[in-house]
């Protein structure tokens, strides 16, 4: 019976212990983003060796009164792992130093501001007020007509406050900017073959251009078109291989060799999917001809046993709930969109951690 007791109270407060975690998960995020917004993984960086607290907060320029507040910041994010730990010999210790500095963790270094492949506009984009606030609206949005979280909380899309409100445009842009840069490092190295043979390809709903600028500098005999809403694209100047064009994807796409489809058809339901795909069966030519598109999205539970990429994936299609009205796909998923949408087959290379390259063929 004591037995039986002991572990009813193991349980119980295990319980409550998982339940507060889950609570306070946002803390994670938003410690992350306060130290991004004081630039202290720059900070630690260009110091080029451990970095004592007390160095730390001088860099900072916070007042030493605070040092506590600056230690109790980087403890959770050492726990986190965005910073480790090293001994450090100086005799200038704060009391709770004991000895030690602070170093970069491998995920911090893509979260410097000059890191070529920095996500810190990704995160700074995601974690904007703008587009936390719909998860406070989420219960209302399921018992409401609205057709998003986003529409409950802004009263309209996600494109359409992009399209009005500049900050937005301009978060939205370079977050998917530097997704862009990181994701191109990579297909550049690891997926050249998607592109070899092609001699035009238009990048839908290409942004402000950083994977077609990538693509023609990689091949210059492929000549890009960047297409995209006319907000986006407006004022951009391309070059001898490279043409923006704004238009609506959902109206006609300009007529290439292949279409490349980076994090779009996520945005979508099935039902405007397949208006998509169908706009881009038009603009290709046959597969004996060339013709594919070039689709980067998340195939979920491709590896459901990676519990990290499988958790990222289920984030990923929270927000297509949340923001739009997409979600992320299984395969079974896509096959039946790629059908559904005039092609006839596929084939998924499943090289971007949580995203694959899927080829379709008309
Ligand atoms: C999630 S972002 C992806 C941007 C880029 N492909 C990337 O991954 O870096 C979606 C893009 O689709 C564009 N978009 C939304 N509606 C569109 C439409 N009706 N026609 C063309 N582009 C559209 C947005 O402006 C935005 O640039």
């Amino acid at each position: 019976m004591a037995m039986q007791n002991d572990m009813l109270s193991k349980n119980l407060l295990h319980s409550q212990t998982h339940i507060w975690n889950h609570i306070f998960s946002f803390i994670k995020s938003m410690s992350l983003k306060c130290a991004i917004q004081l630039q202290i993984p720059d900070i630690i960086d260009r110091h080029g060796s451990p970095m004592l607290l007390s160095e730390l907060v001088e860099a900072l320029a916070i007042k030493p009164e605070r040092t506590q507040f600056v230690y109790r910041l980087m403890r959770i994010l050492v726990h986190t792992g965005f910073f480790v730990k090293q001994s450090v010999s100086s005799t200038r210790r704060y009391e709770e130093e004991e000895g030690e500095g602070y170093s970069l963790a491998p995920p911090s270094r893509l979260l410097l501001k000059e890191d070529p492949l920095s996500i810190r506009p990704f995160l700074l984009t995601m974690l904007d007020p703008m587009l936390i606030n719909p998860w406070q609206n989420m219960s209302d949005w399921f018992h409401s007509e609205d057709v998003t979280a986003f529409h409950t909380t802004h009263g309209g899309s996600f494109w359409d406050l992009a399209g009005q409100e500049p900050r937005l445009n301009l978060l939205v842009n370079d977050a998917m900017a530097s997704d862009a840069r990181l994701v191109t490092s990579v297909l550049l190295k690891q997926g050249m073959h998607v592109f070899q043979g092609l001699d035009s390809i238009v990048d839908v709903g290409g942004g402000t251009g950083t994977i077609a600028k990538a693509i023609v500098e990689a091949f210059p005999a492929i000549s890009c078109i960047c297409f995209d809403l006319p907000h986006v694209v407006n004022g951009l100047v391309g070059s001898k291989n490279l043409a923006y064009v704004g238009g609506d994807m959902f109206e006609a796409i300009p007529n290439a060799n292949a279409v490349l489809l980076k994090w779009i058809l996520h945005d979508w339901c099935d039902e405007e999917c397949i208006k998509i795909l169908k706009n881009c069966k038009e603009s290709i030519p046959s597969k004996q001809n060339g013709g594919k598109l070039v689709i980067i999205d998340m195939v979920v539970e491709v590896d459901k046993a990676n519990y990290e990429l499988f958790e990222s994936q289920l984030f990923f299609d929270m927000c297509m709930m949340t923001y739009v009205t997409g979600r992320e796909r299984t395969e079974k998923n896509w096959a039946k969109l790629f059908l559904d949408g005039g092609f006839n087959n596929y084939k998924i290379t499943p090289i971007l951690g949580a995203r694959s390259i899927i080829e379709v063929y008309p």
